[in-house]
């Protein structure tokens, strides 16, 4: 039931809005030299593995894989008798393939006017080079290492220099709390930091060694901090263990022989929020995830490497990062836009001042941007020579028609297909889109399974929905890109994706089948949040909430917002013998939760709301009923401020309490 309640406030917009649906068929033009033919989906359909190893035939193997697929339900092994080496397939192979001048980054920082271009055998020579560091420091195949850094090519450089010796390496989002970064330190058990004095963020820098200073005083075993200047801000120096970057990497070597590894190999750990107060680490592998994200990539983008400028606007930190602006634009020997900063920095022209000015061709971002941009109005991408663009992305959260439309029409020009693009941190790459030349697409849909990939939406019992109903997504056939596991907890992997229903992976999300049998992805139905494209657990934000003294106990849910997708509101009750007497103290208290929050997690986390309350509703067996509190958060207007909650508030709690006693 309660898993349920999710997606149930979408449906009943979605199904208002089935009635009105728009189709917009695949420009002509771009059909007829697409990548992807309509045959793809039969052709995939008729021998997946078949076709995954096809897909796989097209990366550099050191030894060719005779095998496809061990199927071990729920452990799967692709091409696993093959070699390969990740970083030599994104950049050794262009460069021998005589691509050594082509721009693999244009580099734009956030400070108007800091721009680097970087070409394959740049790439090759900064990639060789920090491969040849880390070895000095010791690190060899298998061990894992933390990479905590702002948005610069050394953040690629770093992650590739990793993949070329066996390291995998564990990105923690820049934005995360030391707090945040020495637990997933602990978790994966690295010995060695990759770091940056800090970075550049809304005009101004922000620190990220201090945090690391502050994660390691958690972490004795870490022996190594690789620190990058990027700006030159003063920071602690832990002699012994701390070496600057420009010290070590750029005195190394710049030849690197590398070895290659088995397909299943660990490529990368990548952490996510579950309904737990503990992230999970994503375990992610090598020739099949490779696979995976080179071939989305040139399909669903329909990417020319010799024509196309491709610009993921994401962070490395999250998977959208590593697949799509590293792995897989590489992997195809693309030419990308890497911008370190936010939309605002420099004006709220600079998304579309960087179109223009790179003739980007293939824009890829969340709706939550999308929606910010169009909020700032048109006159700002129609001020803007947009012609460039061929291709539009999305992803993250389900995109609202109103936002798909205004991309289509502001920034497309109403000639650029979109594709809605949904997948997961444990899905590697994409796994439902439209592919643009073939799909038809309509606004707020992700439409179809990507070839080669079985999904299907499902009752409470685990059988398939008909046409115009809802239930819950599944994946139904092993694909390539997908977690190999979870860090040190199989039996979470195992509980986790696949008990829920037998055979099946479950995703976690509500989806519908239209009328048509078209794929509409409809939010979380578990307590995972999606605030602004990133997921964050309503445990985790409570128990970081009650971390703090003077709280007894907090419910988090996340309630519609206009901008974010979805924005946290925390419902707190005060320990007896804390006196919260009057509106200061009240807002006193608020925003020392709301910074504890920051602190535990990270600034993303901080609670848009955090209501003060003298009880929170429960059922009988003491379950909080959360339904009721994001009906609250979401319905009533409690206005900005954080006050304590008004006894009308409690008193409707109360009144719903009563109502709703057999939720579970
Ligand atoms: O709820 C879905 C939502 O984002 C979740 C995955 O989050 P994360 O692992 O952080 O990866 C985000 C980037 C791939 C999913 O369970 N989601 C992702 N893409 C879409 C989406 N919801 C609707 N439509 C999408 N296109």
């Amino acid at each position: 039931m309660a898993q349920q309640d999710a997606a149930g406030g979408q449906e009943q917009a979605l199904s208002a809005l089935l009635h009105e649906t728009r189709r917009f068929d695949p420009p002509p033009e771009l059909a007829a030299r697409a990548n992807a033919q309509a045959s793809i989906y039969e052709e995939a359909a008729a021998d997946p593995a078949g076709w995954w190893a096809e897909q796989a035939r097209r990366l550099d193997w050191e030894t060719p894989f005779t095998e496809v697929l061990d199927w071990n339900l729920p452990d799967a092994r692709w091409f696993y008798d093959g070699k390969l080496n990740a970083s030599v397939n994104c950049v050794d192979r262009h460069v021998a393939a005589g691509k050594g001048d082509k721009v693999a980054f244009h580099w734009v920082g956030e400070p108007e006017g800091d721009t680097r271009t970087i070409t394959y055998a740049d790439l090759l020579e900064m990639v060789c080079k920090a491969a040849n560091a880390l070895t000095d420091l010791g690190v060899s195949a298998g061990d894992r290492v933390a990479i905590y850094m702002p948005m610069i090519p050394e953040a690629v450089v770093a992650m590739l220099a990793c993949a070329r010796i066996g390291a995998p390496h564990s990105v923690v989002f820049g934005g995360f709390s030391a707090e945040a970064l020495s637990s997933r330190i602990l978790d994966a058990d690295c010995r060695t930091v990759i770091t940056a004095d800090g970075g550049y963020r809304r005009g101004a820098p922000s620190a990220l060694k201090p945090h690391v200073d502050e994660a390691l005083e958690q972490c004795p075993t870490v022996s190594t901090v690789l620190c990058v200047r990027r700006t030159g801000q003063e920071v602690e120096w832990t002699e012994g263990r701390d070496h600057w970057w420009h010290d070590v990497v750029d005195s190394a070597s710049s030849t690197h022989e590398a070895a290659a590894f088995d397909a299943e190999h660990p490529l990368y750990l990548m952490y996510t929020s579950g309904t737990t107060a503990k992230p999970k680490g994503i375990l992610h592998t090598t020739g099949g995830y490779l696979t995976h994200v080179a071939a989305t990539h040139r399909l669903i983008f329909d990417v020319k490497p010799d024509e196309d400028v491709f610009w993921t606007a994401a962070d490395i930190g999250w998977v959208t990062g590593h697949s799509y602006i590293v792995y897989g634009p590489l992997a195809n020997g693309t030419t990308s836009v890497m911008y370190e900063g936010t939309p605002t920095a420099g004006g709220r022209d600079r998304w579309w001042r960087i179109v223009e000015d790179y003739k980007v061709t293939i824009l890829y971002t969340a709706p939550t941007t999308i929606r910010t941009l169009m909020k700032w109005g048109e006159d700002l991408p129609a001020g803007h020579d947009l012609s460039s663009l061929r291709v539009l992305g999305s992803v993250g959260e389900p995109i609202n028609p109103e936002a798909w439309m205004w991309y289509r029409k502001n920034v497309g020009r109403t000639r650029c297909p979109i594709v809605d693009t949904w997948w997961q941190t444990e899905t590697g790459g994409i796994l439902i889109t439209p592919l643009p030349g073939i799909t038809s697409t309509k606004p707020g849909a992700a439409m179809r399974p990507f070839p080669g990939i079985s999904a299907d939406v499902v009752d409470n019992d685990g059988r398939p929905v008909g046409n115009g109903e809802g239930g819950y997504l599944v994946i139904t056939q092993p694909w390539p890109g997908m977690l190999r596991g979870i860090w040190g907890d199989h039996d979470r992997y195992v509980q986790t994706y696949w008990s829920r229903f037998p055979g099946m992976y479950f995703a976690g999300d509500g989806a519908k089948k239209d009328d048509d049998g078209d794929l509409w992805l409809l939010g979380r139905v578990d307590d995972v949040m999606n605030i602004s494209g990133h997921r964050i657990s309503t445990t985790e934000v409570e128990h970081a909430l009650v971390g703090h003294p003077s709280v007894a106990e907090a419910a988090v849910v996340g309630a519609s917002d206009e901008t974010t997708g979805q924005a946290i509101v925390a419902f707190v009750t005060v320990k007896g013998n804390v006196a919260v007497e009057d509106e200061s103290a009240t807002e006193a208290l608020v925003a020392e939760l709301r910074q504890t929050v920051a602190t535990t997690i990270g600034p993303i986390a901080r609670p848009r709301q955090i209501l003060l309350t003298p009880e929170l509703p429960k059922t009988r067996s003491g379950k909080i009923m959360r339904r009721l509190l994001r009906d609250v958060a979401e319905h009533r207007e409690l206005g900005d401020v954080t006050t304590l909650m008004d006894p009308t508030v409690v008193n409707m709690i109360g009144e719903k309490m009563r109502e709703g006693e057999d939720e579970t």
